[in-house]
């Protein structure tokens, strides 16, 4: 039998692709778009992030989202910093969600008041994502709109305490290897994981209308 991680990791391939090649992030990764538009994308992050990290104190004790939170993850200070960087000073003032964001922010943080292992599934896929196709999305924004290197602009996407990614998603894998739940509670986490991805798939949708290339 297949270990959770394989399986969450097989079921959310498909949404996995379409997030992936949404027109929005072909555009973004095919260098097409302007900074505004990056920039926008950067404030939907914040709003996901600060109801992911938001409960995570309180789930630090739970026995299944317990061993997930990691302050080395925590990406809210870094977004904050680029946002800086992006919208100056005063950026919390310009700061809004659009409708899609705030219904992917509204059902994290339901599940992190009312499910933590629905909470796992929102925190893998974010994070997990991250630190792993996040490496191509800063390698682009840094050519594209010329960052420096790691640096503002791009410091959502720099682990600066994870020097090892690929250990650390193993290690990730072996922590959703042992959550402890039955099998009808592991098919609800990856029934929520592929709702996690098609919440993102939205926010990109609501992107891409907001920034088409033919405007
Ligand atoms: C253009 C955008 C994207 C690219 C280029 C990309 C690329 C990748 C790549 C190459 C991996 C494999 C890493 C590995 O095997 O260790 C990966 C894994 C992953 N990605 Fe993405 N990705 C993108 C967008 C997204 C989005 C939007 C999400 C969800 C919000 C996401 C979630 C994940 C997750 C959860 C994994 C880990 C899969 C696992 O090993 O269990 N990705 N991505």
């Amino acid at each position: 039998m297949d270990s959770f991680s394989t399986v969450i990791r097989t079921a959310s391939h498909e949404e996995h692709t379409e997030a992936e090649t949404s027109t929005f992030m072909s555009d973004m990764l095919g260098g097409r778009l302007g900074v505004d538009a990056y920039a926008r994308y950067t404030e939907q992050l914040w709003f996901v992030y600060e109801a992911l990290e938001a409960g995570a104190e309180r789930l630090a004790s739970d026995p299944v989202a317990g061993p997930f939170i990691r302050p080395e993850l925590f990406r809210l200070a870094a977004l904050e910093r680029d946002l800086a960087h992006l919208r100056g000073p005063r950026w919390r003032a310009g700061l809004s969600a659009l409708p899609a964001t705030r219904a992917y922010a509204d059902r994290v943080r339901e599940c992190a008041a009312d499910w933590p292992a629905g909470y796992v599934a929102h925190h893998y896929t974010r994070y997990l994502g991250d630190l792993s196709g996040g490496q191509i999305i800063r390698a682009k924004a840094e050519k594209t709109w010329g960052f420096a290197r790691k640096g503002d602009g791009v410091r959502f996407y720099v682990f600066e305490d994870i020097p090892n990614p690929a250990a650390f998603k193993r290690g990730y894998r072996e922590l959703l290897d042992a959550v402890r739940a039955d099998d009808l509670e592991k098919q609800r986490v990856v029934a929520e994981c592929k709702r996690a991805f098609a919440l993102n798939t939205a926010v990109f949708r609501a992107l891409g209308e907001e920034f088409p290339l033919s405007a």
